[in-house]
Protein backbone atom coordinates (compact mmCIF):
# COMPACT_ATOMS: atom_id res chain seq x y z
CA UNK A 1 0.00 0.00 0.00
CA UNK A 2 0.95 3.62 -0.94
CA UNK A 3 1.14 4.87 2.44
CA UNK A 4 -0.58 4.20 6.14
CA UNK A 5 -3.25 5.92 5.54
CA UNK A 6 -7.09 4.17 5.92
CA UNK A 7 -8.71 3.75 2.83
CA UNK A 8 -12.42 4.94 2.35
CA UNK A 9 -14.66 3.78 -0.98
CA UNK A 10 -18.62 4.26 -1.79
CA UNK A 11 -20.73 4.58 -4.65
CA UNK A 12 -23.54 6.13 -6.14
CA UNK A 13 -26.12 4.88 -8.88
CA UNK A 14 -26.20 7.85 -11.59
CA UNK A 15 -29.62 8.82 -11.09
CA UNK A 16 -29.93 11.72 -12.90
CA UNK A 17 -30.76 15.43 -10.40
CA UNK A 18 -28.68 15.36 -6.82
CA UNK A 19 -31.04 16.58 -4.30
CA UNK A 20 -30.44 18.30 -0.65
CA UNK A 21 -31.52 15.18 0.90
CA UNK A 22 -28.58 13.83 -1.02
CA UNK A 23 -25.82 15.85 -0.26
CA UNK A 24 -26.14 16.59 2.95
CA UNK A 25 -27.09 12.52 4.29
CA UNK A 26 -24.53 11.23 1.71
CA UNK A 27 -21.79 13.31 -0.77
CA UNK A 28 -21.44 15.67 1.75
CA UNK A 29 -19.55 13.58 4.01
CA UNK A 30 -17.95 12.07 1.35
CA UNK A 31 -16.40 15.59 0.29
CA UNK A 32 -15.53 15.81 4.59
CA UNK A 33 -13.98 12.69 4.66
CA UNK A 34 -10.99 13.15 1.95
CA UNK A 35 -9.34 15.46 3.94
CA UNK A 36 -8.38 12.36 6.15
CA UNK A 37 -8.61 9.48 4.15
CA UNK A 38 -7.45 7.72 1.03
CA UNK A 39 -11.08 7.79 -0.48
CA UNK A 40 -12.49 6.21 -3.94
CA UNK A 41 -15.88 7.05 -5.30
CA UNK A 42 -17.71 5.12 -7.78
CA UNK A 43 -20.48 5.75 -9.90
CA UNK A 44 -22.43 2.56 -10.37
CA UNK A 45 -23.59 2.01 -13.71
CA UNK A 46 -23.11 -1.80 -13.81
CA UNK A 47 -25.64 -1.30 -10.53
CA UNK A 48 -28.08 1.28 -12.49
CA UNK A 49 -28.72 -1.57 -15.29
CA UNK A 50 -30.02 -4.40 -12.93
CA UNK A 51 -33.41 -2.69 -13.13
CA UNK A 52 -35.62 -2.25 -16.09
CA UNK A 53 -33.80 1.55 -17.74
CA UNK A 54 -34.14 4.02 -20.77
CA UNK A 55 -30.86 3.04 -22.81
CA UNK A 56 -30.46 6.43 -23.97
CA UNK A 57 -30.51 7.94 -20.60
CA UNK A 58 -27.82 5.89 -19.16
CA UNK A 59 -24.66 7.13 -20.47
CA UNK A 60 -26.19 10.83 -19.91
CA UNK A 61 -26.61 10.89 -16.45
CA UNK A 62 -23.41 8.91 -15.46
CA UNK A 63 -21.66 11.74 -16.97
CA UNK A 64 -24.11 13.99 -15.20
CA UNK A 65 -23.23 12.39 -12.23
CA UNK A 66 -19.35 12.74 -12.42
CA UNK A 67 -20.72 16.34 -12.98
CA UNK A 68 -22.79 16.95 -9.61
CA UNK A 69 -19.73 14.94 -7.42
CA UNK A 70 -17.18 17.06 -8.88
CA UNK A 71 -19.28 20.47 -8.58
CA UNK A 72 -19.91 19.64 -4.92
CA UNK A 73 -16.00 19.49 -4.31
CA UNK A 74 -15.05 15.87 -4.67
CA UNK A 75 -11.55 15.69 -6.09
CA UNK A 76 -11.35 14.57 -9.62
CA UNK A 77 -8.64 12.02 -9.07
CA UNK A 78 -10.84 10.10 -6.56
CA UNK A 79 -13.89 9.41 -8.92
CA UNK A 80 -14.25 6.87 -11.00
CA UNK A 81 -17.14 5.16 -13.31
CA UNK A 82 -17.08 1.51 -12.58
CA UNK A 83 -18.25 -0.14 -15.98
CA UNK A 84 -14.51 1.70 -16.99
CA UNK A 85 -12.84 -0.99 -14.97
CA UNK A 86 -14.05 -4.06 -15.74
CA UNK A 87 -12.49 -5.66 -12.76
CA UNK A 88 -15.41 -5.07 -10.54
CA UNK A 89 -17.51 -7.11 -12.67
CA UNK A 90 -14.69 -9.59 -12.80
CA UNK A 91 -13.84 -10.21 -9.23
CA UNK A 92 -18.01 -9.70 -9.03
CA UNK A 93 -17.98 -13.30 -10.59
CA UNK A 94 -15.28 -14.94 -8.70
CA UNK A 95 -17.08 -13.86 -5.53
CA UNK A 96 -20.53 -15.65 -6.71
CA UNK A 97 -18.87 -18.53 -5.64
CA UNK A 98 -18.15 -17.26 -2.16
CA UNK A 99 -21.13 -15.80 -1.79
CA UNK A 100 -23.98 -18.06 0.29
CA UNK A 101 -27.01 -18.81 -1.48
CA UNK A 102 -28.93 -18.12 1.44
CA UNK A 103 -27.22 -14.91 2.16
CA UNK A 104 -28.11 -13.23 -0.62
CA UNK A 105 -31.55 -14.84 -0.54
CA UNK A 106 -31.97 -12.91 2.61
CA UNK A 107 -31.33 -9.45 1.61
CA UNK A 108 -34.46 -7.11 1.89
CA UNK A 109 -33.26 -4.63 -0.76
CA UNK A 110 -33.80 -7.43 -2.93
CA UNK A 111 -36.91 -7.98 -1.77
CA UNK A 112 -38.14 -4.06 -1.86
CA UNK A 113 -36.71 -3.78 -5.27
CA UNK A 114 -38.26 -6.71 -7.17
CA UNK A 115 -41.31 -6.09 -5.60
CA UNK A 116 -41.96 -2.37 -6.88
CA UNK A 117 -40.27 -3.70 -10.31
CA UNK A 118 -43.15 -6.57 -10.38
CA UNK A 119 -46.21 -3.90 -10.12
CA UNK A 120 -43.72 -1.38 -12.39
CA UNK A 121 -42.44 -3.50 -15.35
CA UNK A 122 -44.48 -6.85 -16.07
CA UNK A 123 -43.22 -8.97 -13.26
CA UNK A 124 -39.29 -8.77 -14.88
CA UNK A 125 -36.98 -9.35 -12.35
CA UNK A 126 -32.98 -9.40 -13.73
CA UNK A 127 -30.74 -12.27 -12.11
CA UNK A 128 -28.38 -8.84 -11.71
CA UNK A 129 -30.62 -7.73 -9.46
CA UNK A 130 -30.50 -10.41 -7.22
CA UNK A 131 -26.83 -10.75 -7.61
CA UNK A 132 -26.44 -6.78 -7.06
CA UNK A 133 -25.47 -7.20 -3.88
CA UNK A 134 -21.95 -9.32 -4.66
CA UNK A 135 -20.97 -6.57 -6.96
CA UNK A 136 -21.22 -4.18 -4.63
CA UNK A 137 -18.60 -6.17 -1.97
CA UNK A 138 -16.26 -6.33 -5.41
CA UNK A 139 -16.37 -2.59 -5.30
CA UNK A 140 -15.68 -2.33 -1.93
CA UNK A 141 -13.09 -5.30 -1.47
CA UNK A 142 -11.18 -4.39 -4.47
CA UNK A 143 -9.67 -1.52 -3.22
CA UNK A 144 -9.25 -3.69 0.22
CA UNK A 145 -11.36 -0.41 1.72
CA UNK A 146 -11.41 0.13 5.54
CA UNK A 147 -14.83 2.54 5.89
CA UNK A 148 -17.36 2.40 3.28
CA UNK A 149 -19.64 5.52 3.76
CA UNK A 150 -23.17 4.54 3.49
CA UNK A 151 -26.89 5.10 4.81
CA UNK A 152 -28.21 2.74 7.40
CA UNK A 153 -29.95 0.83 4.74
CA UNK A 154 -26.77 -0.47 3.48
CA UNK A 155 -25.57 -2.58 6.77
CA UNK A 156 -27.06 -5.85 5.04
CA UNK A 157 -24.66 -5.36 2.10
CA UNK A 158 -21.97 -4.22 4.36
CA UNK A 159 -22.61 -7.40 6.60
CA UNK A 160 -22.82 -9.48 3.02
CA UNK A 161 -18.74 -7.59 2.01
CA UNK A 162 -17.45 -9.06 5.08
CA UNK A 163 -19.10 -12.87 4.90
CA UNK A 164 -17.22 -12.93 1.47
CA UNK A 165 -14.62 -11.77 2.49
CA UNK A 166 -14.04 -13.87 5.73
CA UNK A 167 -15.09 -16.76 3.20
CA UNK A 168 -12.39 -15.93 0.94
CA UNK A 169 -9.91 -15.62 3.50
CA UNK A 170 -10.52 -18.59 5.00
CA UNK A 171 -10.76 -20.75 1.72
CA UNK A 172 -7.42 -19.39 0.39
CA UNK A 173 -5.74 -19.77 4.22
CA UNK A 174 -4.79 -16.39 3.84
CA UNK A 175 -6.19 -13.07 5.87
CA UNK A 176 -5.80 -11.40 2.28
CA UNK A 177 -8.87 -9.20 2.25
CA UNK A 178 -9.50 -6.69 5.24
CA UNK A 179 -13.41 -6.24 7.15
CA UNK A 180 -15.21 -3.24 5.53
CA UNK A 181 -16.22 -1.17 7.84
CA UNK A 182 -19.87 1.23 7.45
CA UNK A 183 -19.48 4.96 8.33
CA UNK A 184 -22.70 6.10 8.97
CA UNK A 185 -23.35 9.74 8.92
CA UNK A 186 -24.96 11.91 12.00
CA UNK A 187 -27.40 13.66 9.83
CA UNK A 188 -31.16 12.32 10.12
CA UNK A 189 -33.28 12.31 7.49
CA UNK A 190 -34.22 15.39 5.10
CA UNK A 191 -37.78 15.26 4.53
CA UNK A 192 -40.35 16.99 1.93
CA UNK A 193 -40.90 20.69 2.25
CA UNK A 194 -44.24 19.39 0.17
CA UNK A 195 -45.08 17.04 2.35
CA UNK A 196 -42.72 16.46 5.80
CA UNK A 197 -44.44 13.71 6.87
CA UNK A 198 -41.83 11.88 4.42
CA UNK A 199 -38.92 11.56 3.18
CA UNK A 200 -37.50 13.97 0.42
CA UNK A 201 -36.71 11.50 -2.31
CA UNK A 202 -37.00 11.84 -6.06
CA UNK A 203 -38.97 9.08 -7.19
CA UNK A 204 -41.88 11.09 -4.89
CA UNK A 205 -42.08 13.97 -7.94
CA UNK A 206 -40.25 16.95 -8.32
CA UNK A 207 -41.58 19.10 -5.98
CA UNK A 208 -41.06 16.51 -3.19
CA UNK A 209 -36.88 17.48 -3.41
CA UNK A 210 -34.95 20.46 -3.82
CA UNK A 211 -32.36 20.34 -6.26
CA UNK A 212 -28.55 21.16 -5.30
CA UNK A 213 -28.01 22.91 -8.40
CA UNK A 214 -31.72 25.07 -8.24
CA UNK A 215 -31.71 28.34 -9.09
CA UNK A 216 -31.63 30.64 -6.20
CA UNK A 217 -35.55 31.80 -7.28
CA UNK A 218 -36.79 28.16 -7.01
CA UNK A 219 -34.92 27.27 -4.51
CA UNK A 220 -36.74 30.87 -2.34
CA UNK A 221 -39.97 29.60 -3.51
CA UNK A 222 -39.40 26.05 -2.33
CA UNK A 223 -39.06 27.11 1.29
CA UNK A 224 -41.03 29.65 1.43
CA UNK A 225 -43.59 27.18 0.31
CA UNK A 226 -42.50 24.87 2.68
CA UNK A 227 -45.70 22.97 4.64
CA UNK A 228 -45.24 23.51 8.69
CA UNK A 229 -48.53 22.53 9.80
CA UNK A 230 -49.66 18.93 8.88
CA UNK A 231 -52.78 19.18 11.61
CA UNK A 232 -51.53 16.02 13.08
CA UNK A 233 -48.80 17.41 15.90
CA UNK A 234 -49.98 16.30 19.57
CA UNK A 235 -49.95 19.78 21.82
CA UNK A 236 -46.37 20.83 23.04
CA UNK A 237 -44.65 19.06 20.07
CA UNK A 238 -42.78 20.59 16.82
CA UNK A 239 -44.51 19.99 13.77
CA UNK A 240 -41.85 17.63 11.32
CA UNK A 241 -42.29 20.70 8.72
CA UNK A 242 -41.02 23.03 11.22
CA UNK A 243 -37.85 20.56 12.91
CA UNK A 244 -37.15 20.00 9.01
CA UNK A 245 -36.49 23.98 8.70
CA UNK A 246 -34.67 23.79 11.84
CA UNK A 247 -32.78 20.78 10.42
CA UNK A 248 -31.72 22.18 7.40
CA UNK A 249 -30.22 25.54 9.19
CA UNK A 250 -27.70 22.84 11.44
CA UNK A 251 -27.10 20.99 7.79
CA UNK A 252 -25.76 23.94 6.45
CA UNK A 253 -23.82 24.67 9.75
CA UNK A 254 -25.54 27.95 10.49
CA UNK A 255 -25.64 26.73 14.60
CA UNK A 256 -26.08 30.40 15.80
CA UNK A 257 -29.44 30.94 13.74
CA UNK A 258 -30.51 27.69 14.66
CA UNK A 259 -30.20 28.85 18.29
CA UNK A 260 -31.42 32.23 17.95
CA UNK A 261 -34.59 31.27 15.99
CA UNK A 262 -34.46 28.08 18.55
CA UNK A 263 -34.91 30.58 21.66
CA UNK A 264 -38.18 32.27 19.80
CA UNK A 265 -39.77 28.75 19.07
CA UNK A 266 -39.46 27.72 22.87
CA UNK A 267 -40.52 31.43 24.05
CA UNK A 268 -43.50 31.01 21.60
CA UNK A 269 -42.61 34.12 19.88
CA UNK A 270 -41.25 32.19 16.26
CA UNK A 271 -42.63 33.68 13.12
CA UNK A 272 -42.48 31.23 10.80
CA UNK A 273 -42.06 33.82 7.73
CA UNK A 274 -38.86 34.52 9.66
CA UNK A 275 -37.69 31.03 10.20
CA UNK A 276 -38.21 30.21 6.16
CA UNK A 277 -36.67 33.30 5.23
CA UNK A 278 -33.51 32.13 7.14
CA UNK A 279 -33.37 28.96 5.96
CA UNK A 280 -33.66 30.31 2.30
CA UNK A 281 -30.67 32.64 2.77
CA UNK A 282 -29.03 30.05 4.67
CA UNK A 283 -29.37 27.32 1.68
CA UNK A 284 -28.85 29.61 -1.02
CA UNK A 285 -25.51 30.86 0.47
CA UNK A 286 -24.69 27.01 1.06
CA UNK A 287 -25.76 25.96 -2.37
CA UNK A 288 -24.43 28.77 -4.80
CA UNK A 289 -20.38 27.97 -5.01
CA UNK A 290 -21.90 24.25 -6.76
CA UNK A 291 -24.23 25.91 -9.17
CA UNK A 292 -21.79 28.34 -9.93
CA UNK A 293 -18.92 25.48 -10.13
CA UNK A 294 -21.09 23.30 -12.16
CA UNK A 295 -21.80 25.99 -14.95
CA UNK A 296 -17.88 26.33 -15.21
CA UNK A 297 -17.07 22.66 -15.63
CA UNK A 298 -20.36 22.41 -17.81
CA UNK A 299 -18.39 24.60 -20.04
CA UNK A 300 -15.48 22.10 -21.40
CA UNK A 301 -17.33 18.99 -21.14
CA UNK A 302 -14.41 16.88 -23.54
CA UNK A 303 -12.44 18.08 -21.10
CA UNK A 304 -14.51 16.99 -17.95
CA UNK A 305 -15.08 13.61 -19.61
CA UNK A 306 -11.27 13.11 -20.21
CA UNK A 307 -10.67 13.89 -16.85
CA UNK A 308 -12.64 11.20 -15.78
CA UNK A 309 -11.16 8.58 -17.68
CA UNK A 310 -7.82 9.67 -17.34
CA UNK A 311 -8.58 9.07 -13.38
CA UNK A 312 -10.45 6.09 -13.78
CA UNK A 313 -7.54 4.46 -15.38
CA UNK A 314 -5.07 5.35 -12.46
CA UNK A 315 -8.05 4.39 -9.88
CA UNK A 316 -8.21 1.22 -12.56
CA UNK A 317 -4.31 0.30 -11.59
CA UNK A 318 -5.30 -0.57 -7.86
CA UNK A 319 -8.11 -2.96 -8.81
CA UNK A 320 -5.91 -4.85 -11.44
CA UNK A 321 -3.22 -5.59 -8.86
CA UNK A 322 -5.91 -6.92 -6.53
CA UNK A 323 -7.77 -8.98 -9.13
CA UNK A 324 -4.01 -10.12 -10.22
CA UNK A 325 -3.60 -11.22 -6.37
CA UNK A 326 -6.48 -12.70 -6.27
CA UNK A 327 -6.34 -15.10 -9.16
CA UNK A 328 -3.31 -16.50 -7.65
CA UNK A 329 -4.49 -17.43 -4.05
CA UNK A 330 -7.76 -19.03 -6.04
CA UNK A 331 -5.83 -20.92 -8.58
CA UNK A 332 -7.19 -19.16 -11.57
CA UNK A 333 -4.86 -18.43 -14.56
CA UNK A 334 -3.15 -15.11 -14.63
CA UNK A 335 -1.36 -14.75 -18.31
CA UNK A 336 -0.55 -11.27 -19.92
CA UNK A 337 -0.91 -11.47 -22.94
P1 LIG B 1 -30.80 7.40 -3.12
O1 LIG B 1 -30.45 7.92 -4.47
O2 LIG B 1 -32.19 7.78 -2.68
O3 LIG B 1 -30.50 5.95 -2.92
O4 LIG B 1 -29.85 8.17 -2.09
C1 LIG B 1 -28.44 8.17 -2.17
C2 LIG B 1 -27.87 8.50 -0.81
O5 LIG B 1 -28.43 9.71 -0.28
C3 LIG B 1 -28.14 7.42 0.24
O6 LIG B 1 -26.91 7.11 0.87
C4 LIG B 1 -29.09 8.00 1.25
O7 LIG B 1 -28.73 7.63 2.55
C5 LIG B 1 -28.95 9.51 1.06
N1 LIG B 1 -30.30 10.12 1.12
C6 LIG B 1 -31.28 9.99 0.21
N2 LIG B 1 -32.38 10.69 0.57
C7 LIG B 1 -32.07 11.30 1.75
C8 LIG B 1 -32.78 12.17 2.62
N3 LIG B 1 -34.02 12.56 2.37
N4 LIG B 1 -32.15 12.60 3.75
C9 LIG B 1 -30.89 12.21 4.02
N5 LIG B 1 -30.17 11.40 3.23
C10 LIG B 1 -30.74 10.94 2.10
N1 LIG C 1 -25.93 -0.01 -3.16
C1 LIG C 1 -25.54 1.39 -3.03
C2 LIG C 1 -26.81 2.26 -3.04
O1 LIG C 1 -27.85 1.81 -3.45
C3 LIG C 1 -24.63 1.80 -4.16
C4 LIG C 1 -23.33 1.04 -4.14
C5 LIG C 1 -22.89 0.15 -5.08
C6 LIG C 1 -22.33 1.13 -3.15
N2 LIG C 1 -21.66 -0.31 -4.76
C7 LIG C 1 -21.28 0.25 -3.58
C8 LIG C 1 -22.21 1.84 -1.96
C9 LIG C 1 -20.10 0.09 -2.81
C10 LIG C 1 -21.05 1.67 -1.20
C11 LIG C 1 -20.02 0.81 -1.63
O2 LIG C 1 -26.75 3.42 -2.64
Amino acid sequence: MENNKKQVLSCIQPTGDMHIGNYFGATKNWVDLQDKYECRYGIVDYHAITMPYDVKKLRINTWEMALNLLAVGIKPENLFIQSLIPEHAELGWIFNCFASFGMVSKQTQFKDKSRSSEEKSEGFISVGLFDYPVLQAADILIYRADYVPVGKDQEQHLELSRAIANRFNNQVGKEYFVMPEALYTDTPKIRSTADPTSKMSKSSGEKHYINVFSDEAKIRKQIRSAVTDTGETPEGEMSPGVENLFLLLTACGNEQAHAALMTDYVSGSLRYSDLKQTVADTLVATLAPFRERKEELKKDKKQLKNQIKYTSSQIRLRAQETLKEVKELTGLLNVKF
